[in-house]
């Protein structure tokens, strides 16, 4: 029987290394061949990668989509117009929404929101509130790949459980193997701050940056460490920041905590000088951090195995909400966040070219290992046989620069806008089907498919490099 498609000459990347001369072949969605060019039979349509790197699918594990209740941030049909067009397949959604995910009834509402308007697959995580930290089995059960607590006021102003109410939904999400994740920021030592520098009458935007301190990040990481290994419950970090977090979270490791973290490109390609350069529309919580920390992550996080994977953050707002006509105008009338789909490999693919992350880390951090911590591995995160077809094609020789003309986002707002990179998102494959090439979304809204999630794995030492 012939394949639906096969993709032929590309470069076939996974955590394990890069292969040349491999064909995939796709059937009903799911990869169903993978081997030399002579032993792939037949197919309806022949895709010619032309050299071109192909990843497995690029999972963004942090994507606010803001509906329901915040359409006019952005909504499910362009987050996911975004990712298709930024080379990602699967987006996991943030619950800071409204009403907000903490009870099956919202999961299923914004389930179904989704699966009309999504272009590319998806998730979305439950919150757990004071209200609702007794209901992890529940949420589990009507389906979220794992839970958030904000512990440092966002946007959304999203209270945490208090630490007994943690503690016991830990144990429970230890018992049935998900995943608690964390907004890990000290929100006394961000009030304080923020109280002492209007006073003082500090409006500058980086004086937002400073006033959530690294030991903010630091308390918060221990905090939960500390509870996490008493609990004996997977946990994870995050949009971790900073060095120090990331050297906390390698010693959590090497104590045996099942504790994960993510960190984003622009605490990777940024340092908080960039307050001074782009203002305003570079708020975000947490910051981004001085040179120290910024170079210190990159060591202990990526280099180390402090931090396990990729995702954005991806935060649109208005233009009107960051006051983005005065970027460097008041910070405390703007607002923290902005988009990021459509960058994330674009950054990641320059970090590769400049030969500072090797590709196979790449894949590892950006797909397979976010798939593993939010349970949805090996049917995303791997290119074995009777796993999705999801691709990532990567032209690594392109040179282009942000525009935010050119976003998808309802939210143009970016760091990025006028960044340069080495290295384009060129295509995009969704269970076999392209859904975005030559500059064009090519599926319509409502293709996009709910993944099933299961069982979180463990912190398994991620690789540090090549070879390791
Ligand atoms: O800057 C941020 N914006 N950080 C967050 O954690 C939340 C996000 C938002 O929802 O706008
Ligand atoms: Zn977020």
């Amino acid at each position: 029987m012939a394949f639906d498609s096969k993709f032929e000459n590309g470069r076939v990347v996974t955590p394990d290394g890069v292969q040349s001369g491999v064909s995939i072949g796709v059937r009903d969605g799911a990869i169903a061949a993978v081997g030399a060019p002579s032993e792939i039979g037949a197919a309806d349509s022949v895709i010619d990668l032309d050299g071109q790197y192909l990843l497995p699918g690029v999972i963004d594990c942090h994507v606010h989509v803001r509906s329901p209740g915040y359409e006019h941030k952005e909504d499910w049909s362009t987050a996911t117009a975004a990712a298709a067009a930024g080379g990602v397949t699967t987006i996991l959604a943030m619950p800071n929404t409204d009403p907000m995910i903490d009870s099956p009834e919202t999961v299923q509402q914004v389930y179904g929101i989704a699966d009309e308007d999504a272009h590319v697959d998806f998730q979305s995580y439950a919150v757990l509130t004071s209200e609702n930290y007794d209901q992890v089995k529940p949420l589990a059960e009507a389906g979220v790949p794992g839970f958030k607590v904000f512990l440092g006021t966002t946007f959304g102003e999203i209270e945490p459980p208090d630490d007994g109410e943690l503690y016991a939904a830990m144990q429970d999400a230890a018992a049935i193997d998900r995943r608690i994740g964390f907004h890990e920021e000290n929100d006394e030592i961000l009030s304080f701050y923020e109280e002492q520098f209007k006073k003082e009458g500090h409006d500058d935007p980086i004086a937002h940056s400073h006033s959530r301190p690294v030991v903010a990040e630091a308390e918060a990481v221990s905090r939960i460490m500390l509870l996490a290994d008493h609990a004996d419950a997977p946990v994870h970090m995050f949009h971790l920041s900073s060095g120090t977090g990331a050297e906390l979270v390698v010693e959590g490791k090497a104590d045996g905590i099942n504790v994960t973290a993510e960190t984003c490109p622009h605490y990777l390609w940024f340092t908080e000088e960039v307050m001074n350069e782009k203002g305003n529309v570079a708020r975000v919580q947490p910051p981004i951090r001085d040179a120290d920390e910024r170079d210190r992550l990159w060591e202990t996080g990526i280099h180390g195995g402090g931090v396990d994977c990729i995702a954005t953050d991806h935060a649109p707002h208005t233009d009107a909400e960051k006051n983005i006509d005065e970027p460097f105008a008041d910070t405390w009338e703007s607002i923290s966040g902005f988009v990021g789909l459509e960058s994330e490999v674009g950054s990641m693919a320059t970090f590769v070219s400049e030969g500072r992350l090797p590709i196979e880390q790449w894949a590892y951090m950006h797909s397979t290992r976010p798939a593993q911590i939010w349970g949805l591995y090996p049917r995303k995160g791997s290119l074995q046989v009777g796993t999705d077809a999801d691709f990532t094609v990567v032209d690594p020789d392109v040179e282009w620069t942000g525009r935010k003309e050119a976003l998808h986002s309802k939210s143009k707002t970016t760091p990025f806008n006028g960044e340069e990179f080495v290295g384009k998102p060129t295509m995009t494959v969704v269970r076999g089907t392209v859904t975005y090439e030559d500059d064009a979304l090519a599926v319509e809204e409502g293709y996009g498919k709910l993944v099933p999630s299961g069982k979180t794995t463990s912190n398994a030492k991620p690789r540090s490099g090549p070879g390791n």
